[in-house]
């Protein structure tokens, strides 16, 4: 019998922090506010929150069940649970995915990197909205810098992994993430107080219905997926770790619940200001970027204001990243038997990636797709997986036993979970897709 992880969460609150470290990141404050701004915002918010709804609770469950019931990571969970082999390309996917999310995931990291730096030197004071897209240009195809300060977060988040000192960035992160929720509502509190930011909130929470395409139904789909962090088994270590006592539909919930608030948040100051200023919603991947500074310009402290920021958004990357890196890092650690120890794997890991970030920093077609893929295709593809995993193949009272065992689900509540999961979800990601590549 293979041996299972001792619950090295000693509190419940430890567990959510950690998982919501990896679900709050650059998905929600760079990315929610781009994709939402390129989609239509209103429209697509109305979308995402369907999806956060109708995939995200179950899928979060799901992962969280696979890892508190196996005890083990995304390499050993489907075996452990299956008796044979028939699920381990599940655990190949899980990893495939993470590895190509960080290749690009790296790259905006080391934008927010370089904007902490600049921002420690004053460097957006002044700048008009104009100079502020062009500033974002020059920054972005600095290779050289670019890929230093990417490869430096990568070696950042490896010496985390190596030396295994997840729970001091836990701790940190317990008292830092609080601190970057209240720096984005005082944020969001002086954007609104702009002329013309009344316009933004139109923007974003006006749903004009005939702007739902499949397109907008698709990537609000991506983005719940990838800003949840579910279907490429990060969250399956977080249950191998949760203490038995704790509840696994009340854990997924308080995660969603506070991913989805700083998303929210984050569009919430974006938008405004975006009106407010006259930047264009849909300016794509450097809307942030452009956008933010300008903001720190109007607020008193600026420089205060600006690096605080930077300095957060960068440790709410890096929570990310190890969440990442660890998938990777335990599938090559446990798939070579353990011949390659954790600290070897770390460095296989983060040469591979560095090979990656170099790749995406010189095309910006190689970043777009790895977004576009990992998000759209390959999480929806490895979240099928899991749902018909534990929908289907693990015998109906296995499933039901791993979730009864959980003390607190009602029965109702189980019924509907089990049914999402054998037919909802997996019925819903499949008509999505074909639709948005137009078979339907
Ligand atoms: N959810 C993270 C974010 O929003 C990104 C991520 C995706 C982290 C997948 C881990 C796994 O930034």
């Amino acid at each position: 019998m293979a041996e299972h992880k001792q619950a090295a969460f000693s509190s419940k609150v430890g567990l959510i922090m950690a998982a919501a470290g990896s679900a709050v990141g650059l998905g929600n404050i760079w990315k929610f506010p781009y994709i939402a701004g390129e989609n239509g915002g209103g429209a697509f918010l109305i979308v995402y929150l369907l999806c956060v709804v109708g995939f995200g609770l179950p899928l979060v469950m799901t992962e969280f069940l696979i890892g508190k019931r196996s005890g083990r990571s995304a390499y050993g969970a489907f075996k452990e649970l299956n008796g044979n082999n028939r699920w381990q390309w599940l655990s190949w996917l899980c990893m495939l995915t993470a590895f190509l999310i960080m290749g690009f995931y790296f790259v905006v990291t080391g934008w927010c990197v370089s904007y902490l730096t600049e921002a420690l030197g004053n460097a957006f004071h002044d700048l008009d909205t104009t100079a502020l897209s062009s500033h974002f240009a020059a920054v972005a195809s600095d290779v050289p810098r670019m890929v230093l300060f990417s490869c430096l977060a990568v070696v950042l988040t490896g010496a985390v992994l190596w030396f295994e000192v997840n729970k001091g960035i836990e701790r940190l992160s317990k008292i830092l993430m609080p601190l970057l929720l209240l720096m984005m509502l005082l944020m969001a509190g002086r954007v609104l107080m702009l002329d013309g930011s009344n316009i933004g909130m139109r923007f974003f929470f006006q749903t004009d219905f005939t702007k739902i395409t499949p397109k907008v139904i698709m990537e609000a789909m991506g983005q719940c997926f990838f800003s949840l962090s579910i279907g490429m088994g990060a969250l399956i270590t977080y249950g191998a770790y949760m203490p038995k006592n704790q509840n696994v539909a009340r854990t997924s919930v308080q995660v969603i619940i506070l991913d989805t608030l700083v998303a929210i948040l984050a569009g919430l100051i974006i938008f405004p200001a975006v009106f407010a200023f006259g930047f264009d919603p849909a300016e794509g991947p450097q809307l942030v970027f452009v956008v933010l500074p300008a903001i720190f310009e109007q607020m008193s402290f600026s420089w205060l204001s600006s690096v605080l920021f930077f300095g957060l958004l960068c440790i709410a990357a890096l929570t990310s990243t190890i969440s990442l890196m660890e998938v990777a890092v335990a599938f090559v650690n446990e798939a070579s038997n353990g011949k390659l120890n954790r600290q070897k794997s770390v460095l296989i890991v983060s040469a591979c990636v560095m090979v990656l970030i170099v790749l995406c920093v010189l095309s910006g077609t190689v970043f777009d797709a790895l977004d576009e893929v990992t998000s759209c295709i390959m999480m929806p593809l490895g979240a099928l997986g899991m749902c018909m995993f534990v929908g289907w193949n693990l015998p109906k009272k296995g499933t039901k036993g791993m979730l009864y065992a959980d003390r607190g689900i009602r029965h109702w509540f189980g019924k509907i979970y089990i049914a999402a999961l054998r037919w909802v979800v997996p019925a819903a990601i499949i008509l999505i897709f074909l639709n948005s590549i137009g078979v339907l």
